[in-house]
């Protein structure tokens, strides 16, 4: 059962499972999940302000610009639940332009960070109720009894790009069981767009990036005591261009086993990698046949002038 209380982070078995698993299988891998504890979401926080990270500044640019139009659109008197809330930035602009807002819900794997940016939305919306819940959004999630309002879910940055398209299918389908009869879902959706930009949107000259990367190893010693050392991995994130994905990898520098919670160990060949990350980038008519495919139809597309990245509303009806 994920945690639902702002206070504790979901569980370190859940971590420990993912990663023992994941490091058996062929092609390793861990979930990029594990990336948000407070410092992952603190080093995402400096991605997003990167020269290279378009994505953020271009959808709040987008939400900004089109503001008025997306507030028509998503109507008035909306609970507001946002799936991996991290700061909130986007947020206060779709708040600033909403109507009446009934509440908001925003759902964080990481609890410190959570709390922080809960008591710094609190101070500057003080009429706002707000009904914080720590958990991980890709398992089931209540929404508190006492919360009110037409349900709007908000799932901005395009995370769902994070999903593989069948996970994405899933999630859309949560989503609308969440938000129907008369709800819908603002989406943001990166579109597609020429390999340098989007691997320079993965591989900053700063090594931001790969520092996010590498947090995952950092926790792995932190939170399941694994013997490892993270400079003896390396950042690395290509664009496969035929499945439409950024893939980011921790690729190992020498041979070296790791163990894991001290009876899991793992051989790990020079060379080899462990994906950590998949973010899929779509065009307009693809994104259309995802949403389709969870009985959700898109309403309406936003995009910025140079066609980067999209907003988009989502209605279950
Ligand atoms: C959270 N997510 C949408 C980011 C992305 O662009 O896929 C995570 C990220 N990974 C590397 N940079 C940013």
């Amino acid at each position: 059962m994920p945690s639902q209380s702002i206070h504790s982070d979901p569980s370190t078995e859940a971590f420990l499972h993912d990663v023992v698993s994941g490091l058996q299988r062929e092609q390793k891998e861990i979930p990029s999940k594990y990336f948000y504890d407070k410092r992952g979401s603190e080093l995402f926080d400096q991605i997003c302000e990167l020269p290279e990270y378009y994505p953020t500044r271009t959808e709040m640019e987008i939400m900004r610009d089109s503001g008025v139009d997306i507030a028509d659109k998503v109507g008035a008197g909306r609970l507001v639940v946002e799936y991996g809330s991290g700061s909130s930035l986007k947020t206060r602009i779709l708040l600033d332009h909403l109507e009446e807002t009934a509440g908001y819900v925003p759902i964080d794997i990481s609890g410190e960070h959570l709390e922080d940016s809960v008591a710094a939305l609190r101070q500057e919306y003080p009429g706002l109720k707000v009904h914080p819940i720590c958990a991980d959004y890709t398992s089931d999630i209540d929404l508190p009894s006492d919360a009110e309002g037409t349900p709007l879910v908000f799932f901005p940055g395009s995370t769902i790009g994070n999903f593989t398209p069948d996970q994405a299918v899933d999630f859309l389908k949560r989503s609308a069981e969440l938000v129907r009869p008369a709800g819908g879902a603002l989406v943001g959706v990166d579109l597609k767009k020429d390999r340098d930009r989007l691997e320079q949107a993965y591989d900053d000259s700063e090594g931001v990036t790969a520092e996010f990367n590498r947090n995952v190893l950092h926790r792995m010693k932190k939170e399941l005591d694994a013997d490892l050392e993270t400079d003896a991995f390396e950042h690395r994130a290509v664009y496969d261009e035929v499945r439409g994905r950024i893939e980011m990898h921790l690729v190992s520098l020498s041979d070296q086993d790791v163990c894991v919670a001290g009876e899991h160990t793992f051989r790990i060949e020079e060379g080899e990698t462990i994906r950590t990350e998949y973010s899929y980038k779509y065009n307009v008519e693809e994104f259309a046949k995802l949403a389709n495919a969870a009985d959700l139809n898109v309403e309406d597309v936003w995009t910025d002038a140079n066609q980067l990245f999209s907003v988009q509303y989502l209605s279950a009806a």
